[in-house]
C-alpha cells in the first residue's frame, strides 16, 4: 500500500462531512475521497439487511479509488455493517463505535454513560455492547434521537424547537445522571451547543468522529502509511444524488464550501 493513496470515507449522506472536518484538522496532508450515499439516505431507519448491502457497495466504490483505508463515518453503518465489511474487504476499516467508546471510557468518572443515535444504531446496541465488553461495571443508557438529523440539516441550530426536542429526548439521560454522552450520529456534533445546554456543563460530550480521527492518525503512523507531503491533501467528494440545498448543508457540516463535487449514478455502485 502506498502512503500517498487517499483515505476513503463513506456515509449515508452528507453527515459524514463532520468526520471529514475532524480528519482534515488532524491529517491535513492526507488525500481524501468521500462518498455520500445521498440517493438512499437515511440509513438510520432502514433494515439491517439494507444497511449492510448499501455499506458494502459504498466500500467497493471507495476501493475502486485505490484508498489505503476506509473510515465508516456513518454511525448507523458502523453499528450494523462493520463486521460484514471487515469480513468482505481486506483493507483496514475504522468505524465510529470503538473510538467513541474508548474516548467515553477515558472521560467518565461515575461510570454512567449515555449514548444517542439513530433508531438503527440504538436498536442494534452497538455502543452499549462495546462499552460493556470493555467494562462490565459501566451503566449505559441509550436513546434514539431521530429528529436531530432533519433539525441539523435544516440548520435549526439555535432554534427554540430544537431546544424543546432536545429537552424531551435527553430528560431520561439527565435523570440517570450520566456524566458522559456519546454523540453517536454524524449530525449531532452540529447540535452540540444545544445538547450541552440541556445536559449541563458537567456532562462531557464525546464526538465519535473526532475520536475516530485520532485512531486513524495512530493507525497510519504506526504502519508507516502517513502521507508525508507538505502540501494540503487533495479532496474528492462523490454523492449518489445532488439534493436541493446540498451546498448550504454541506457548508454547515464541513465548515467551508465543498469543491470538487461529483455526482455518480446509483447503478455504478452495483
Ligand atoms: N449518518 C447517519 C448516522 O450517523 C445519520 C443519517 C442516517 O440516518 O442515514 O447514523
Amino acid at each position: 500500500m502506498n502512503r500517498t493513496n487517499p483515505i476513503g470515507i463513506f456515509d449515508s449522506g452528507i453527515g459524514g462531512l463532520t468526520v471529514v472536518k475532524e480528519l482534515e484538522q488532524i491529517l491535513p496532508n492526507e488525500n481524501l475521497v468521500y462518498f455520500g450515499d445521498t440517493a438512499r439516505v437515511p440509513y438510520g431507519s432502514k433494515s439491517n439487511e439494507a444497511v449492510i448491502e448499501y455499506s458494502k457497495q459504498d466500500a467497493k466504490f471507495l476501493l475502486n479509488k485505490n484508498v489505503k483505508m476506509i473510515v465508516v463515518a456513518c454511525n448507523t453503518a458502523s453499528s450494523v455493517a462493520l463486521n460484514d465489511l471487515r469480513k468482505s474487504f481486506d483493507i483496514p476499516i475504522v468505524g465510529m463505535i470503538e473510538p467513541g467508546v474508548k474516548a467515553a471510557i477515558n472521560k467518565t468518572k461515575n461510570g454512567k454513560i449515555g449514548v444517542i443515535g439513530t433508531h438503527a444504531t440504538i436498536n442494534n446496541k452497538a455502543y452499549s455492547k462495546e462499552l460493556l465488553k470493555q467494562n462490565k461495571k459501566l451503566k449505559v443508557f441509550e436513546k434514539a434521537c431521530p429528529l436531530f438529523v432533519p433539525l441539523a440539516e435544516e440548520g435549526m441550530i439555535d432554534h427554540p424547537a430544537t431546544k424543546l426536542i432536545a429537552e424531551e429526548y435527553l430528560s431520561e439521560l439527565k435523570k440517570k445522571k450520566v456524566d458522559t454522552l456519546i454523540l453517536g450520529c454524524t449530525h449531532y456534533p452540529i447540535l452540540s451547543k444545544v445538547i450541552q445546554e440541556v445536559m449541563g456543563n458537567d456532562v462531557v460530550l464525546i464526538d465519535s468522529g473526532k475520536a475516530a480521527s485520532s485512531i486513524v492518525e495512530n493507525y497510519l503512523q504506526g504502519r508507516g502509511l502517513r502521507n508525508e507531503s507538505h502540501q494540503i491533501g487533495k479532496r474528492e467528494y462523490y454523492v449518489s444524488d445532488l439534493p436541493q440545498k446540498f451546498k448550504t448543508i454541506a457548508n454547515t457540516f464541513l465548515g467551508k464550501p465543498i469543491n470538487d463535487l461529483r455526482k455518480i449514478d446509483l447503478e455504478d455502485l452495483f
